[in-house]
């Protein structure tokens, strides 16, 4: 029985494609691995959302997962890590990891100087999800946030480096740079593509944290951990399931994941899904 479970497939999900920098990281931490992506592109982004609506969200993506008979859930989506993890692990009788705790973990363990910063969508900014996570590790570190919600639409139409971009993380950027931090998470699935414009507006004194790396570092520690590691699999199956489906979409997606995605399914996983009334 235990084999089987070995043998599932991990499932991830995000809010659409920018997920795929962690499955990207995964593939490369875990290639022996089955994965299962899904991207909710039909009602990206959730960065702007409410974090009721993000919870119900992450209720049916798990879902669907879940009946794809996953052994455990990554949330790759730093928006949907902020605030969906208590109760998918309430909910849910499956290990789960977020994107949060893996990205503070080295944040801490990297600053010097005691102060942190931290960029990511407005909604992962205002839940306070990383500054709480990053205080729990360590209460004396100082934590500086800035939401950058430009850096998505930037990294989906693949405007990453030049003048422009530069310009827009310069104002986003200037307010945290001559704060005295010494380590900024990039607390957002798109932000790693623009890692060598933030590096160079930061300086390079400034160490960047790619959540995505952490991420799939601690999935390899939870699968040993829980005796789940697929130790069987010479080559590995990769499924990618949406929710919507563009016409620009493969070649985006094989930006972020850094290879190509031969193929697609799109799910109807909507209409199931109930959003509470505030
Ligand atoms: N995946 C989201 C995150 O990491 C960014 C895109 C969105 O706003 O949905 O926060």
């Amino acid at each position: 029985m235990k084999n089987d479970i070995k043998n599932a497939p991990i499932g991830v999900f995000d809010s659409g494609i920018g997920g795929l920098t962690v499955a990207k990281e995964l593939i490369t931490a875990l290639p022996g691995e089955d994965i299962i992506y899904l991207g909710d592109t039909a009602r990206v982004p959730y960065g702007t959302k409410s974090g009721r609506t993000v919870i119900a969200y992450s209720h049916s993506n798990t879902e669907f997962l879940i009946s794809k008979g996953i052994k455990l859930l990554v949330v790759a989506c730093n928006t949907a890590s902020s605030v969906s993890l208590p109760s998918l692990n309430s909910e849910f009788d499956i290990p789960v990891i977020g994107v949060i705790e893996p990205g503070a973990k080295k944040a801490v363990s990297v600053t010097k100087a005691g102060k942190i910063g931290v960029i990511g969508t407005p909604s992962t900014i205002n839940s306070s999800a990383y500054k709480k996570a990053i205080e729990e590790l360590n209460p004396s570190i100082e934590v500086i946030s800035k939401p950058c919600p430009l850096f998505v639409p930037l990294a989906d139409e693949g405007w990453t480096e030049g003048e422009l971009v530069e310009r827009i993380a310069e104002e986003y950027l200037s307010s945290i740079k001559d704060t005295g931090i010494d380590v900024l998470v990039l607390g957002c699935t798109h932000y790693p593509l623009l890692k060598h414009t933030i590096q160079k507006v930061m300086g390079e004194k400034i160490t960047l944290v790619d959540s995505a790396k952490e991420t799939a570092m601690e999935i390899k520690q939870a699968l040993i951990r829980e005796n789940l590691l697929n130790e069987n699999s010479s080559s590995s199956n990769k499924e990618f399931y949406l929710t919507d489906v563009s016409d620009t979409f493969l070649s985006v997606a094989g930006r972020f994941l850094g290879e190509d995605i031969k193929k697609i399914e799109m799910v109807d996983i909507i209409g199931t899904t109930k959003v509470p009334s505030p």
